[in-house]
């Protein structure tokens, strides 16, 4: 029988979540579909209860649900139980629907892609301390990255993730982590400034930036975000959003299905339809 798939948002017209996952599904030639489904806040109760009554196989989720779905769900993964946050609910076979976040493991296999799993014992610095920044930073610590700063506008936010990492975790100001930049040899960048398409938009200032630097953008629209492409300028190695937002599809999709599809599969297509 045909499996049904979905991604729940308000807005989510724009998602290419459902051309990502179609694409996996038509190249591996599944019976199956994926639909993008808008669903407000104050429906979200029913639009679950109606999923679970079609028998939905496996649904994304994004805002503003991510946080909302939590007490609806049968079960919950335990690295999505300590982030608050679900973006992937997977309907188990006994009809209960669990929940998971792969944001930020797709985030950690998108950087272990670009630049291999060699870096574990590297000086990381995490700017920003959002919910994005949360996933990133828990998921970084379970795959065996240990030396890890967080530095953020308001540092009593970086401080309070610090408190609830289990690894010694530094917070610090924008201008202490401007100050000590060539220290770091991989830079996150998760705040909400590479949005803004002003070059005048970085959360802090690169001048410190080491040569030999990785620096990765959650950001992917615009791809070359202010940040990635000062850094790029500076020499270091850069690192796309896109393959975080593929990782955390593939790793969504590999949950349903058992199977881990290829990035490179979507790659293209993605890269088309950015706006
Ligand atoms: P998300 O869930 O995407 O992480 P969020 O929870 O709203 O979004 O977090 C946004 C992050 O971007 C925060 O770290 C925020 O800093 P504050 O905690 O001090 O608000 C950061 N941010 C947003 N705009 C910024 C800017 N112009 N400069 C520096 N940091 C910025």
């Amino acid at each position: 029988m045909k499996k049904w798939y979905a991604v729940i948002g308000n807005p989510i017209e724009h998602s290419l979540s459902p051309l990502m996952h179609n694409t996996w599904m038509t190249v591996e030639e599944r019976d199956a579909a994926y639909l993008p489904l808008h669903v407000l806040p104050e429906n979200l109760e029913q639009a679950f209860t109606g999923m679970k009554v079609l028998g939905i196989s496996g649904f994304n989720i994004t805002i503003p649900h991510k946080e909302t779905i939590l007490p609806l769900l049968d079960e919950l993964d335990p690295l999505a139980k300590k982030m608050g946050a679900v973006n992937t609910v997977v309907r188990l076979e006994n009809g209960q629907y669990k929940g998971y976040n792969t944001d930020g493991l797709g985030f950690v296999k998108s950087l272990e892609d670009a630049v291999g799993t060699q870096h574990k014992n590297k000086r990381l610095l995490i700017i920003g301390a959002g919910g994005a920044s949360r996933g990133i930073c828990f998921a970084l610590v379970q795959e065996g990255y240990t030396n890890i700063a967080i530095a953020n506008r308001t540092v009593s936010k970086a401080q309070a993730i610090c408190n609830e990492l289990d690894t010694n975790a530094e917070a610090l100001s924008l201008d202490e982590a401007a100050t000590q930049l060539g220290e770091f040899d991989i830079i996150v960048q998760t705040t909400s400034a590479g949005l803004n398409h002003s070059e005048f938009a970085l959360p802090l200032s690169l001048e410190n930036l080491s040569k030999t630097a990785i620096v990765a953008d959650i950001v992917y629209n615009p791809l070359m975000t202010p940040f990635l492409a000062q850094s790029k300028e500076k020499g270091a190695t850069v690192v796309t959003g896109l393959g975080m937002f593929i990782h955390q599809g593939a790793l969504a999709y590999s949950y349903w299905t058992d199977v881990y599809p290829k990035a490179a599969v979507v790659e293209d297509i993605l890269l088309a339809n950015l706006g």
